[in-house]
């Protein structure tokens, strides 16, 4: 059987977010975001789950979200680095052996195991896939005078989100290729691929409620997403 491995996100200080306590922990309906994100991970077809935490937030995470829950999948609590690729790299190097692995970003709680599970099967072609979605809206490139340069075709524009699904030994290069390199200057996994292998990389059509919780206003409507 070819082992897929999840490895979720939860080691990001949400600064944009302005709360005190860390976006992935406050609560809808009692429950913490990071578990909206964990269960659908624990309703899907991945094999096992890791979950990457900021230092010192190993047991606030065990006791208020990963042992406070009947999970079946998780199978390890990893502290994660100072930017996303350092918790990503975490993440990779605990896991033990498998043929996939996908990278989600624990502040998008509201994804559903379906789309988790078309990933999955995905990846399995491609070796290398993201979730996105149409952009709705004209994108402007700007510079820093706000004199815009480019406008680029709305149709071939795609907004990226997570689960990103790659081959395991080929993201694990990409990423020890990215750490021998001096200013890194990555936004997703993809990109490390993309930048560090060439490898192609493919869109999977997702779902515009997948939101990453970044400011407060995102929470408004992640609410309406997670009563449905
Ligand atoms: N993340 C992480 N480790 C980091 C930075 C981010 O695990 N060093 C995770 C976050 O917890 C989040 C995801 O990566 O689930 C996407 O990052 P982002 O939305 O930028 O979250 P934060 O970095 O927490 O927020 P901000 O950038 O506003 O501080
Ligand atoms: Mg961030």
């Amino acid at each position: 059987m070819e082992k897929t491995v999840a490895i979720v996100l939860a080691a990001g200080k949400g600064t944009r977010m302005g709360t005190d306590i860390a976006k992935q922990y406050l609560t809808v309906n009692n429950k913490p975001l990071l578990y909206y994100t964990l269960k659908a991970f624990d309703d899907s077809l991945v094999d096992e789950i890791i979950v990457v935490v900021g230092n010192g937030e190993e047991d606030y995470c065990r006791k208020h979200v990963v042992d406070a829950y009947p999970f079946q999948k998780i199978s390890k609590i990893v502290i994660g680095g100072k930017e996303r690729y350092d918790s990503v790299y975490e993440g990779l190097k605990a896991i033990e052996e498998c043929e996939y692995v996908l990278i989600h970003d624990g502040a998008r709680p509201c994804l559903r195991p379906e789309m988790i599970n078309k990933t999955i099967e995905e990846v399995k072609t491609k070796k290398a896939c993201v979730v996105g979605v149409p952009v709705k809206d004209t994108i402007k490139v700007v510079e820093n005078t706000g004199r815009i340069i480019d406008t680029p075709e709305r149709a071939k524009l795609m907004i990226t989100q997570t689960p990103q699904a790659f081959d395991y030994e080929m993201l694990c290069s990409a990423y020890e290729k990215l750490f021998l390199q001096e200013g890194i200057n990555v936004t997703d996994d993809a990109m490390v691929v993309e930048t560090m292998l060439h490898k192609e990389v493919y869109m999977v059509e997702g779902d515009y409620c997948n939101i990453k919780v970044t400011t407060p206003e995102d929470l408004v409507v992640v609410k309406q997403f997670l009563n449905r």
